[in-house]
């Protein structure tokens, strides 16, 4: 699709540098929904074959710079990229698994050994207030700019796992606003809290721009 083809039908096509199954069918849902508010179609892109990205940097915004910088120079992508790094904070934990959260307690775990591993740390701790963090970054490569930018929502990981909604952590992360687990809420009541969908508004000027 041309340019001038996107301008006209106001439409905008942007890179979404995730691999994550579960992140692309959240961020494409979170853009149909930015795409209402704008009036303006937001057409994701996703990575077409599975590529090794490295994710070595210490905060989420090195992470989610660090891809989306990779996929421009590795893979020429010279649409518009979103890209995005999250994590799960335990404050009792001392904000613990934070960047570690896809890492914990090995690379290779599922997502449910993930859950089972944090209930098993959790356990006689009381205070058990959480957050999801997700920083996000967009940069447009034609132009030399950049932008960035994040959400978070708040809850509290319960004492099992609850729901078979979602992903990673939402099973034991009982939202505060929705007094459900993630893990219960569907895709729509998910994306009207989430922390995701919180960073992602952020850039709805922007978009609107493009
Ligand atoms: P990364 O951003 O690819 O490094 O992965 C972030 C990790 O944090 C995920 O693999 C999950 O374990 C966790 N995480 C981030 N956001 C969410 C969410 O919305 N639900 C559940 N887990 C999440």
């Amino acid at each position: 699709m041309n340019q001038n083809s996107l301008i006209k039908n106001k439409m905008i096509e942007i890179f979404v540098a995730t691999q994550n199954k579960h992140k692309q069918k959240e961020i494409k849902d979170i853009l149909k929904i930015i795409s209402k508010d704008i009036k303006r179609e937001i057409i994701p892109v996703f990575p077409s074959e599975k590529e090794k990205v490295p994710e070595e940097g210490k905060t989420y915004f090195e992470n989610a710079f660090s891809k989306a910088i990779w996929w421009i120079e590795n893979k020429k992508v010279n649409i518009p990229v979103l890209s995005e790094d999250s994590g799960l904070e335990i404050f009792a934990l001392g904000k613990y698994p934070g960047v570690m959260s896809s890492l914990i307690p090995h690379k290779d775990a599922t997502d449910k050994d993930r859950c089972l591993f944090i209930l098993q740390k959790m356990k006689g701790i009381s205070k058990r207030d959480a957050r999801y963090v997700s920083w996000v970054v967009l940069i447009l490569p034609q132009e030399n700019y950049w932008i960035a930018d994040y959400g978070e929502t708040y809850g509290i990981i319960i004492d099992e796992i609850r729901g078979e909604n979602g992903f990673g952590y939402d099973p034991i992360f009982f939202s505060t606003e929705l007094q459900k687990t993630f893990g219960e809420a569907n895709q729509e009541e998910k994306n009207l809290v989430s922390h995701r969908m919180r960073a992602i508004s952020k850039f709805k000027k922007v978009f609107e721009k493009l």
